[in-house]
């Protein structure tokens, strides 16, 4: 297949692309670099970049040409720049999509991928699992914006038959991500052996999916038609102060554990609970994500700190 990835060089672009070479598909890859390039030497040698921003909806249609499939993953992200950027936040969520929905028109293109959010759920009321059908509570413009996007795609499904996925990834970490994140900064600090700090209590729990898990997801997707919203999620809910620890642990370090209180603006950390039914995913692909916290931690300690990583020097 011809396909293109919005925001490839990112973190789980950057796996997905280096998964769908390996399978010899045709990827292209537009990104604007905004948070570097994690795109290895090898799949940057078998992809065609192009660097670009995807509200330039000339730059999406010529990348988009002759594509089977759009993954469309290009966002502003990470719970303290979301907080500081809102404008531009909705800015690149409204207008990429839009732009993704009309090239995608335009060209032909039978099929959007959209990278979603588990933000979405916000604090909606959770007793077991947070399944797709559970009443959403978006409240950050990143959020909110991810919503919208969902709803806007599925009603091109209804009035023109395009068909969208649109994926809820649940807390995605492993290899290539970068310390806007609470995984990888907490790596950086246990091993250079300054405190760890966790926002607020440390109770709030999260539902962690490995990178591979959520990749091998969108592969097994890319086979579903019709117009759905999936959970891309571990089922296993984990404390953000037993993450330190297992952190702390396998890194053997003698970081101490601190609290901090959680800036008042930043609603995502007063998400008191977190985790994700994967039975929707399993009902359409048979996967379910298997990886377990410990075992993911492990294969980033082994991939990000003692393996040297061959990135592609470009932006
Ligand atoms: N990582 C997670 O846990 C997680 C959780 C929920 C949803 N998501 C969603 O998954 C997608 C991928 O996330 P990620 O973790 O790989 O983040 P990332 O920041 O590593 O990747 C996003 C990519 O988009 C690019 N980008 C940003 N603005 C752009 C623009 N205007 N035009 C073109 N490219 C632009 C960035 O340069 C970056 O390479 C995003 O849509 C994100 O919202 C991620």
């Amino acid at each position: 297949m011809k396909i293109l990835i919005t925001g490839g060089a990112g973190f789980i672009g950057s796996n997905l692309a280096k998964r769908l070479v390996n399978e010899g598909h045709d990827i292209v890859v537009l990104d604007s670099l905004l948070r570097g390039n994690k795109l290895e030497k090898d799949t940057y040698s078998k992809v065609k970049f192009i660097k670009g921003d995807v509200r330039d909806l000339s730059l999406v249609t010529e990348a988009s040409k002759n594509c089977d499939l759009i993954f469309h993953f290009a966002a502003v992200l990470g719970v303290d720049i979301v907080a500081d950027n809102p404008v531009e936040t909705m800015d690149v969520e409204v207008i990429g999509t839009r732009n993704v929905v009309e090239a995608a028109f335009v060209n032909n293109v039978k099929k959007i991928m959209y990278a979603s959010t588990s933000g979405i759920y916000g604090h909606s009321a959770i007793e077991n699992a947070l399944t797709e059908e559970v009443l959403v509570d978006p409240r950050t413009s990143y959020a909110m914006a991810k919503r919208y996007n969902e709803i806007y795609l599925a009603s091109h499904h209804e009035e023109k038959g395009l068909n969208v996925i649109s994926l809820r990834f649940f807390n995605v970490y492993g290899k290539n991500q970068d310390n806007r994140m609470v995984v990888p900064r907490f790596f950086e600090q246990a091993i250079s052996g300054e405190d760890i700090t966790v926002f607020g209590s440390g109770n709030q729990t999260r539902d962690f999916t490995y990178i591979d898990d959520t990749v091998e997801a969108c592969v097994q997707l890319m086979n579903v038609n019709g117009c759905h919203i999936v959970n891309i999620a571990n089922e296993a809910e984990w404390c953000i102060t037993e993450l330190a620890q297992k952190i702390k642990s396998i890194t053997e370090s003698n970081s101490k554990i601190t609290y901090l209180e959680a800036p008042k603006k930043r609603y995502d950390y007063e998400v008191e609970r977190r985790v994700g039914s994967s039975e929707k995913l399993q009902k359409l692909t048979n996967f379910k994500p298997m990886t377990s916290l410990g075992e993911g931690l492990s294969m980033i300690l082994e991939d990000n700190y003692k393996t040297q990583i061959n990135y592609n020097e470009i932006g």
